[in-house]
């Protein structure tokens, strides 16, 4: 019977092991961060959670991991770090309150060129909803995120990655 509820401890820790102080934890598997398996919890996973909570509502209910996840459609053709190259699409570090098409040393379509805002959650959506909808003849040549669960989730990603 103790064993059983230590099995049980244990098993609940495991499960809440994301969101404990990273003090009480005793994961051995802090090896090798983020280039073993995507899905896996870290430490920074942790620190990047706790940023997403610190956002406005509602992206203070966003799953950064999740959000990674979706961010990996976006990754084919868009860099997020600080001073990434520009690929398919233009690098994406300080996106938010940046005005549209806005770097130098990108060619943007004349659709893009021509939109005058600045990119915030809320724009944010309506583009990665459907980009051809909202500026027809842009060059992002991708689909959209039909589910608003995973673009409040990569937007939360977005606004906690492009400032850091
Ligand atoms: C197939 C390549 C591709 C994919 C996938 C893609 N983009 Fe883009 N993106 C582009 C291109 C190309 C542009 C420039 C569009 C233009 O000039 O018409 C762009 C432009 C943008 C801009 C405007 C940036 C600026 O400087 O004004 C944002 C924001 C953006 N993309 C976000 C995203 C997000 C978020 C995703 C994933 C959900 C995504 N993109 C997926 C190719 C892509």
């Amino acid at each position: 019977m103790r064993f059983m509820l230590a099995a049980i401890a244990a098993l609940a820790l495991a499960a809440c092991g994301q969101s404990a102080p990273s003090g009480s934890t005793e994961t051995p598997n802090t090896t090798n961060e983020s280039s073993s398996a995507p899905a896996a919890p870290s430490a920074d996973d942790a620190q990047s959670q706790a940023a997403v909570a610190a956002l406005p509502a509602p992206y203070n209910a966003a799953n950064y991991q999740a959000g990674r996840t979706v961010f990996a459609q976006c990754r084919s053709c868009h860099t997020i770090t600080n001073g990434g190259a520009n690929m398919v699409g233009p690098n994406l570090h300080g996106v938010i309150d940046r005005p549209i098409a806005s770097l130098q040393n990108f060619n943007y379509s004349p659709p893009v060129h021509g939109a005058h805002f600045n990119w915030d959650p809320e724009h944010l959506d309506q583009w990665i909803s459907n980009p051809q909808a909202m500026l027809p003849g842009t060059r992002m040549g991708f689909a959209g995120v039909r589910d608003a669960t995973q673009r409040r989730d990569v937007i939360a990603y977005i606004m906690v990655e492009s400032t850091r």
